[in-house]
């Protein structure tokens, strides 16, 4: 199998590693990559969101399947133009990208199929926000009704604090989703769907916020760990019944059918599992951590969901132990990142661990150099989760980045045994 993938950051390279794991992979090409990337498969300056060029390159490249890693190709059709060339493709059509894309929508399929959400409310007036904002909180719940990568989100108990972010989303000209605040653990459950099929894979958990203690602003994830030892067994079995599985259905019966990975994110509330969001492609950074412990061939499983044939495909193994991923963010991140200072102590090879680029460049002498906001992932596997923490910290010390700045408690809760599911009412 010749597997094309799109996208350039973390996610990207934890899914060419995995998929160049899979003995039934030949080639791997991505575009348009990142330096961390070319080391381990063709790259190609392709644009993501152009559908004339993403065909041509799985054309050129002879792909027998084409993985588009991040949501705005998706949403704006990249892999019905794929599919319509012939070539199978992970990742759903635009109309079914909506799921993340149009937070309307999500609701409205959610509402229709049972599922439990926040109740949410559309304000795209200011005149209209001081009211609104009256009718919730504390705790206030505000963020971009468009695609805004995890940074549009503001959750707070200050009424001025989430009144200036819906404010400032209007002048900007974004309708703001103001939403109920749900109580509870986190989880991410990311699950392969092709139509009604689903299957899930292992369930992780993220941390938003910049800083240590859940404190600071929402980022895109500052780090991730699986599985969740304080979450039973069970629970997947329920979200997969009660969330999943009701939302494809009905996305199925509005002829909008889901194929590729439904990302349910989940706050495990006093009334059960309740949606946060959904989005429409594999998670970053949960992808990294959950990938590591994939003991199953990666490309026989993508090419099963784009191909219609999920139900008739081997259930995915996973190692034991534990696996986590720390983020290594670039100085000012969430803000607008510094970009262009050199990172070193990035290439040398550890056991357990691996260093996935982000927000990364090649300068014209050769030296690495920072890029974006989150700049390089440190993933590392263990026999539990203390000794996957282990080994992700003294990995990520050892690399260089001015201004560079990590989170040191990813899950550190979960390892203390600090979480716990809340009793059902
Ligand atoms: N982990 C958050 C996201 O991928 O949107």
């Amino acid at each position: 199998m010749r597997v094309l993938v799109i996208g350039s950051g973390a996610r990207e390279h934890a899914l060419v590693v995995a998929l160049r794991r899979d003995p039934a992979v030949r080639a791997v090409c991505a575009a348009p990559g990142n330096p961390g990337i070319a080391q381990q498969a063709d790259v190609r300056p392709v644009d993501p969101t152009s559908a004339e060029s993403v065909v041509a390159l799985a054309t050129e490249f002879k792909a027998d399947l084409v993985v588009i890693g991040p949501e705005v190709p998706l949403v704006l059709g990249i892999a019905d133009a794929v599919r319509s060339a012939g070539i199978a493709c992970f990742g759903p059509s635009a109309a079914a990208a909506r799921i993340e894309g149009s937070k309307a929508f999500a609701k409205d399929v959610m509402g229709a199929a049972g599922v439990c959400t926040a109740r949410s409310e559309i304000v795209d007036h200011p005149g209209e926000l001081d009211a609104a904002l009256d009718r919730f909180g504390p705790t206030w719940v505000v963020k971009d009704d468009g695609l805004a990568a995890g940074k549009g989100v503001v959750v707070t108990a200050d009424r001025s604090a989430a009144r200036d972010h819906g404010a400032e989303l209007l002048e900007q000209g974004h309708p703001v989703l103001l939403e109920s605040f749900l109580d509870g653990p986190e989880v991410s459950l990311f699950c392969l769907v092709d139509g009604e099929t689903v299957v899930p894979l292992l369930p992780a958990q993220d941390h938003k916020r910049i800083g240590d203690g859940d404190t600071g602003p929402n980022t895109g994830g500052m780090g991730a760990y699986t599985p969740l030892p304080w979450l039973p067994a069970e629970s997947v079995a329920e979200i997969v019944d009660t969330v999943v599985k009701p939302v494809a259905a009905e996305m199925a019966q509005r002829d909008v059918p889901f194929s590729g990975l439904l990302y349910a994110g989940l706050a495990m509330g006093q009334a059960g599992p309740a949606v946060v969001e959904f989005n429409c492609r594999f998670g970053d950074p949960e992808t990294q951590a959950v990938l590591a412990l994939l003991d199953s061939p990666l490309g026989a499983l993508l090419h099963a969901t784009a191909t219609g044939t999920l139900a008739r495909a081997e259930a995915p193994r996973w190692k034991d132990g534990a696996a986590i991923t720390v983020v290594l963010s670039a100085e000012n991140y969430p803000g607008r990142p510094r970009t262009g200072d050199v990172i070193t102590g990035a290439d040398t090879v550890e056991p357990d661990t691996e260093v996935l680029h982000g927000g990364t460049a090649q300068r014209a002498d050769g030296a690495l150099i920072s890029a974006g906001g989150r700049v390089l992932n440190v993933v590392a596997t263990g026999a539990d989760l203390s000794e996957a923490r282990a080994r992700a910290y003294a990995r990520i010390a050892g690399i260089k980045l001015p201004g560079g700045h990590y989170r040191t408690d990813i899950g550190l809760a979960a390892a203390e045994a600090r979480i716990s599911l809340p009793a059902r009412v």
